[in-house]
């Protein structure tokens, strides 16, 4: 194994397990507002410190990215990990068991390892750059169905840009015409990492930021699934605009994401 997706699972494993416990004392979680629908608890915070402890304890030189804490300068301008350290605060704080640890390391412009953790089911996916993406050590595939029919694409709502829900909801409502149902479950990381399970055959989201989306873009393409921004470019950390699946399905869902989009989501 890569050395240091090694050091991103130990890290993973370990924020992952502080999450789990938090559980046994639910009055210890403090849960803050960071904005309009943003919540963060003292346990995203946390998490964040013990994954960059862990992997600056192997790689002290190292730059830092995450959601909580922010950028982190190191030495070693080519190695940036991007971390979120709780994709999904707002299912974790209201006990929806759907959350994850998300590490990604860019290595030299380009994603090199990857892993997320999901501490509820004890789910690990990771992927290394060229050499696929497994789940709990299995190699994962994701589908490849002819077009919408039949399947079924995740998705997460505008709810920190309401002003984009009437474009958003016309762009689902042409997309769940064609495919067999929609999921919206709280966390991109997820999400990405069932489009690269086969779980769901594809997924689009907008206005998400490089921590969602580092780790599971990896472990996506590395199980053969297609991402794109909304233009059919590889723009989607900029823009936090995302789609992804396989070819015959990212196809219809860029098409109908411009056909209803306003020109503010279509970056
Ligand atoms: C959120 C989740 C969610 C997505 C939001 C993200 P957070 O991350 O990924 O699925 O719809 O846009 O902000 O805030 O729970 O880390
Ligand atoms: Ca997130
Ligand atoms: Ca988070």
């Amino acid at each position: 194994m890569h050395p240091m997706l090694n050091i991103a699972i130990r890290a993973a494993r370990k924020a992952g397990n502080h999450i789990a416990k938090s559980l046994e004392k639910t009055d210890s979680i403090h849960v803050s507002s960071k904005g309009l629908n943003d919540l963060v608890t003292n346990i995203d915070k946390e998490a964040e410190a013990i994954i960059i402890e862990t992997i600056k304890a192997s790689y002290p030189d190292h730059c830092f990215a995450g959601e909580e804490l922010g950028l982190a300068e190191g030495r070693d301008k080519e190695c940036q990990w991007i971390i979120d350290p709780l994709d999904g605060t707002a299912n974790f704080v209201r006990g929806l068991p759907h959350y994850a640890v998300s590490i990604a390391l860019k290595m030299r412009g380009r994603m090199e390892v990857a892993c997320v953790y999901d501490p509820m089911r004890n789910e690990l996916f990771t992927a290394t750059r060229g050499q696929g993406a497994q789940l709990n050590s299995q190699r994962i595939r994701a589908s490849q169905p002819r077009d919408l029919t039949g399947t079924i694409i995740a998705t997460g709502f505008p709810f920190k840009a309401k002003q984009h829900s009437e474009s958003y909801i016309n762009i689902l409502g042409s997309v769940f015409a064609d495919c067999a149902d929609v999921r919206r479950a709280g966390s991109a990381a997820l999400d990405l990492c069932y489009v690269a399970a086969g779980r769901v055959d594809g997924f689009f989201e907008f206005g998400l930021k490089p921590w969602d989306i580092a780790a599971g873009d990896l472990i996506a393409r590395e199980a053969g699934a297609i991402v794109t921004d909304f233009s059919g470019n590889t723009n989607y950390l900029a823009s936090g605009n995302i789609v992804c699946g396989n070819a015959r399905v990212v196809k219809p869902l860029l098409s109908k994401i411009r056909a209803h989009g306003n020109e503010g989501m279509l970056k």
